[in-house]
């Protein structure tokens, strides 16, 4: 007998709170949760701070402070030329989980088939699962995690619903090609199905590629939502500060979920996050750059300690294949490296529908100070014995 309801009885915990726990109680270097270790910038810090000290301290409006709107709003204009209504065209949530949630339970009924790629970000499952939907799955599979057109155009029906498109793409650090983003438009267009972008690192991105938002493609831009949060590209992720932009009909099935989810989301911080949204674009040039030393710098490290990276092209993420290696499974590797090695990685097997599918693979995160890195760059020497 339990008391949970059906709908989470499956759900354990999610593998960060574990890998995370045995990294503690290890003294391991943590490379395993996506979070930095380094402090947000201080103009973010000061901009919170100065809201809370003007006593913005009350509720928000429920699809955010007007001002955090109109900042996205000029936001998707200044970097992708997207014109948005910040009256009707977004809405602010916590972080870029609540809006994926709120899309997905404003969007799906029981029984309509949402399309996603895998690995995938661990929220989009029970999502779609809590909203009663079917998931159909597309496999992306190293080295170069692409996309088969044939492949992916069996998998919509006349009951697709929605397709998740994540780019840059955690945890490969993919970045969808234009060919490709073009191909999944393409397919949306033919079955009327709505496309769901989680573009959470549009600003991480390395080699001079560019993030091309889907909904800038012919046609898409009244079938696509577009989220994002300001976690990852101002290193505060847990402000918790994200937003949905759709055309206004989509946004209201996000804000009626949102609504009665949290209502709003903490004003002061939205004030920050504000101020973060016109800082200029010399902020994510260095971003990017830094990022970019660190992935070189972590790729290097792990060749040295034997292991095969594969090369992202974006977010702070870099996957390792394991499969020469004498382990039967990612789990199992990862625990041996955060106990014997002392570097917590994180086991992909937990972001595919069948484990098995990613059981060769370790994927370790490079949000981290030089010395950190350095350090787990020491250990992973040993490895080599
Ligand atoms: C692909 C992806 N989407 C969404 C999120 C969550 O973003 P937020 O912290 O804004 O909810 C993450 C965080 O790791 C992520 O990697």
């Amino acid at each position: 007998m339990t008391y949970l309801a059906q709908r989470v009885r499956n759900f354990g915990t999610t593998i960060f709170f574990e890998m995370t726990s045995l990294a503690n109680q290890h003294q391991a270097v943590n490379l395993g949760q996506g979070f930095p270790d380094f402090p947000g910038p201080d103009f973010l810090k000061g901009a919170a701070i100065r809201a809370i000290q003007d006593d913005i301290n009350q509720y928000a409006p429920g699809s955010g402070r007007p001002s955090l709107r109109e900042a996205i709003a000029r936001k998707m204009e200044r970097h992708y030329g997207l014109a948005v209504n910040p009256a009707t065209e977004i809405t602010v949530t916590s972080g870029a989980t609540e809006a994926l949630f709120a899309t997905i339970m404003g969007l799906v009924n029981p029984g309509d088939e949402v399309i996603l790629f895998e690995p995938y970000y661990d929220s989009y499952l029970p999502s779609v699962q809590m909203a009663g939907g079917i998931p159909r799955f597309y496999t992306l599979r190293p080295r170069d995690w692409a996309i088969d057109r044939d492949e992916l155009a069996a998998l919509f029906s006349d009951k697709t619903k929605l397709i998740v498109v994540n780019t840059p793409h955690n945890p490969t650090g993919k970045v969808y090609s234009e060919a490709e983003l073009h191909m999944i438009a393409e397919l949306c267009q033919a079955h009327d199905v709505i496309a769901v972008v989680d573009e959470v690192y549009e600003h991480i991105i390395f080699d001079g590629l560019k993030h091309i938002s889907l909904a800038t493609l012919p046609g898409m831009a009244g079938r696509t939502v577009t989220i994002s949060s300001a976690g990852k590209t101002f290193s505060m992720t847990g402000w918790k500060i994200g937003w949905a932009v759709a055309a206004a009909e989509l946004n209201q099935a996000v804000f009626r979920v949102h609504q009665f989810l949290t209502y709003s989301v903490a004003a002061p911080l939205q004030e920050g996050v504000v101020t973060a949204l016109q800082v200029a674009d010399d902020y994510y040039t260095e971003l990017a750059a830094m990022y970019q030393a660190n992935r070189d710098f972590l790729a290097a490290a792990l060749i040295e300690a034997g292991l095969k990276p594969v090369m992202p092209q974006g977010t702070y993420f870099i996957m390792v294949d394991i499969s020469e290696l004498n382990f039967p499974d990612d789990v199992t590797f990862c625990r041996y490296l955060t106990t014997e090695i002392g570097v917590a990685a994180i086991p992909p097997s937990a972001f595919y529908f069948n484990p098995a599918d990613g059981a060769k693979l370790a994927r370790f995160a490079f949000c981290k100070t030089r010395p950190t890195l350095e350090e787990a760059a020491r250990r992973l020497q040993q490895l080599k014995r």
